[in-house]
């Protein structure tokens, strides 16, 4: 049976910008910016996404599409059998364990919109019965697991049907949808009086703010943001036709995913601010200081209702991007009908997930290393192991295959004349340059 694949350039970055575009973009990125120099941090970002992150990117790119098999394969066919197998297993168990909490919050994004759709954030709310709502949500039982449920259920629904037909459809349609409702939200937050003070908090330079904690957040926000050490990037490139242009995908991916950073920072951040309300990260910028905004703003019953659908598609894009890694896996090595592959994985994630969903609330008494469960796996996940995949990647890629191989598939077999070109410089980063970066944040996320 021959192998599915993207059938369209234009869908394969998609569903590529899709796994980049997610919650971290709308909900860390704006306040990372605000807290660390604004305009000075970006400038900080730019340059480690594209010095660290996109050799990174290249490299999972690279493996994915040499190899055109799932993550674990990959590494054991390139490395002739040898114990880096293991790593692409490795790969392949991380975006399972920030599936089940991602989805936790995707949940929360569901109820959210379905709130907004009856019209709850409307009307003068206050902030009080806002957060009253938020705490009372997250911390019962059943709401907050029928929301994950349903969310879990959408994602295995789109990676069932296929590449071709599920996930490259999907991004087609909601990436662009995606790009145009949060555009819409951003020109009219920029409108509102006072939006001015929000603008400056994210562009305003200052350099004084620049340490190296904020250099590590800038460098674990773009790694998260990029999806890279999770497998993702290697599992869709291997879906990716071998005439495509690996530096052009990989570039166009990052731009995007920086470029919709910014976008949502100006949608939320001068909206927050016209209303003399102080910003926060995470989940209480957007579950509870947004919808309080949105009950001040004019129409903001509408504005809620197209925050809450972006933020759902922002989060759909990205967890059916990890839910393929797994499935490949399971499909190709152990040969299980891509239907049974998606209901084991289901089950798995719903577990964990509800472990997670319920530490917010009858399991709040539980503690792993002094942390609740929701809060351990996502440091686990983005302290340690996002960090150790990236870095066995790209130690694989510079140290364990030809340099030969790399530079034939970067360029095509050498047909591409500007990847020719800057093989040596990416090479060189590859190989000393991102080793070195990964691990001082990994470092400096232990410590
Ligand atoms: N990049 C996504 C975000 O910014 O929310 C998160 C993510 C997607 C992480 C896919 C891991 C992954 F495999």
């Amino acid at each position: 049976m021959s192998r599915d694949s993207f059938g369209s350039r234009f869908g394969a970055l998609l569903a590529m910008a899709g796994s980049a575009v997610g919650l971290g973009n709308l909900w860390r990125f704006p306040y990372l910016v605000g807290e660390n120099g604004g305009a000075a941090f970006i400038i900080l970002y730019i340059i480690l996404s594209f010095v660290i992150c996109l050799p990174i990117f290249i490299s999972e790119f690279v493996i994915g599409r040499r190899s055109q098999e799932n993550a674990y394969s990959a590494f054991r066919d390139l490395s002739g059998g040898s114990a880096w197998r293991w790593v692409g297993l490795f790969t392949i168990f991380v975006p399972m364990v920030v599936l089940s909490y991602y989805s936790v919050i995707g949940g929360w994004s569901v109820e959210y919109l379905l709130k907004s759709c009856t019209f709850s954030f409307t009307v003068g709310i206050s902030q009080a019965a806002i957060n009253t709502f938020f705490v009372d949500f997250v911390s019962s039982t059943w709401g907050p697991l029928a929301a994950h449920t349903a969310f879990l259920l959408l994602t295995m629904l789109i990676v069932v049907v296929g590449i071709k037909d599920g996930i490259e459809r999907f991004s087609k349609v909601m990436m662009p949808l995606l790009f145009l409702m949060v555009l819409s939200i951003a020109i009219y937050a920029l409108t509102l009086p006072g939006a001015k003070a929000g603008v400056d908090y994210l562009f305003n330079p200052d350099f004084s703010k620049l340490t190296g904690k904020s250099c590590a957040a800038a460098l674990g926000q773009a790694f998260f943001s990029l999806s890279l050490g999770f497998g993702t990037i290697m599992t869709y490139a291997s879906y990716v036709d071998k005439k495509e242009n690996i530096l052009f995908h990989s570039t166009a991916t990052a731009a995007s995913d920086l470029m919709f950073a910014l976008i949502a920072g100006l949608a939320i951040m001068p909206a927050v601010f016209a209303f003399g309300i102080s910003p926060q990260a995470g989940p209480g910028l957007v579950f509870e200081t947004l919808p309080y905004v949105f009950g001040q703003m004019p129409a903001g019953g509408l504005v809620a209702i197209l925050f809450f659908l972006a933020l759902l598609v922002a989060a759909l894009t990205s967890s059916i991007s990890m839910l393929e890694v797994a499935v490949a896996y399971l499909v190709e090595e152990k040969k299980i009908p891509r239907i049974w592959a998606c209901v084991i994985l289901f089950v798995i994630c719903w577990v964990v997930g509800a472990l997670c969903s319920l530490s917010f609330g009858p399991l709040s008494s539980v503690k792993i290393f002094g942390d609740g469960i929701f809060d351990f796996f996502d440091n686990l996940s983005s302290n340690i192991l996002m960090t150790l995949g990236s870095l066995l990647t790209v130690l694989f890629v510079g140290w364990r295959l030809k340099k030969t191989d790399v530079y034939d598939e970067f360029t095509n077999g050498g047909t591409l004349s500007r990847s020719a070109r800057i093989f040596g410089v990416l090479w060189f980063l590859i190989r000393y340059i991102c080793p070195l970066a990964i691990a001082i944040i990994f470092l400096s996320g232990l410590f």
